[in-house]
């Protein structure tokens, strides 16, 4: 059992900083890094994450995996059913999951995952970061076509205490499962129950360095998307970003 501390601010640079910070000062598997606002917010691939106060839930975990490093990518792929579980659980709202862990409602984005992790006295920690957009905001141009929130979506002002309680919940059921014996092959099968984007999606993949188009062929033990292409071949992506050709996004 996740045994969960919550220490929240009303404005931080960024949670998943503060809580590497707090990993790196010794703090405990459980820990919780909570903020109204985020001035320097962080998304995958050194990209921003829009964090305006009040409009999202910006939330970070410490965690101390005691599983073999070989099975940490899969935290992500759990953190994502977990933000999808809760999202159902709390706003009566099914969405979607983007390889690795975006959490999209028609092709647009809710939620980003953002998994790091950093060195400490006590062995590496994991940091699992995630931020939700709650309310209807005016997002920045390049973001208004590809994002949505839970209000925009469902007419509901969610409660931010409420979704993070039904979070820590259903992350906590979705890690202890990923400890056990036959957990990382559950994972597998429940992400790839859960994602539009498991099977037959025609994607393009952007890589450092090269872009390819092919269609999803589930996942490997490991968490790598298959990806078929044209010529045959199976490519197995561990990095970079995934997008729906159809979809464009
Ligand atoms: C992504 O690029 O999709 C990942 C975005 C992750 C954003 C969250 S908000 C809470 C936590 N703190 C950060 O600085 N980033 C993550």
């Amino acid at each position: 059992m996740l045994k969960p501390t919550i220490i929240r601010f009303d404005s931080i640079d960024s949670t998943n900083l503060e809580a590497m910070r707090q990993a790196k000062a010794g703090a405990a598997e459980g820990l919780c890094i909570v903020a109204r606002e985020q001035t320097r917010g962080r998304g995958r691939l050194d990209r921003r994450w829009h964090s305006p106060k009040d409009a999202g839930l910006y939330a970070s975990i410490v965690l101390r995996p005691k599983f073999e490093m070989a099975r940490w990518p899969l935290i992500s792929l759990a953190v994502a059913l977990a933000v999808a579980d809760a999202i159902q659980k709390a706003c009566a709202l099914r969405v979607d999951i983007k390889w690795p862990n975006d959490i999209q409602i028609s092709d647009r984005k809710l939620c980003g995952i953002l998994t790091e992790t950093v060195e400490t006295e006590s062995g590496p920690a994991a940091i699992v970061g995630i931020g939700t957009n709650l309310t209807k905001q005016s997002f920045p141009p390049e973001l208004a076509m590809r994002a949505t929130s839970i209000e925009s979506a469902t007419g509901i002002k969610v409660d931010p205490d409420a979704l993070l309680n039904e979070l820590i919940r259903t992350f906590d059921e979705r890690y202890e499962s990923l400890v056990s014996e036959t957990g990382a092959e559950q994972i597998i099968r429940d992400w790839c129950a859960r994602s539009s984007y498991a099977f037959g999606r025609r994607v393009r993949v952007s890589l450092a360095g090269e872009d390819f188009e092919g269609s999803t062929r589930g996942l490997e033990s490991d968490g790598a998307l298959r990806v078929e292409t044209d010529d045959g071949r199976l490519r197995l992506v561990r990095a970079g970003d995934v997008t729906s050709v159809r979809a464009q996004n």
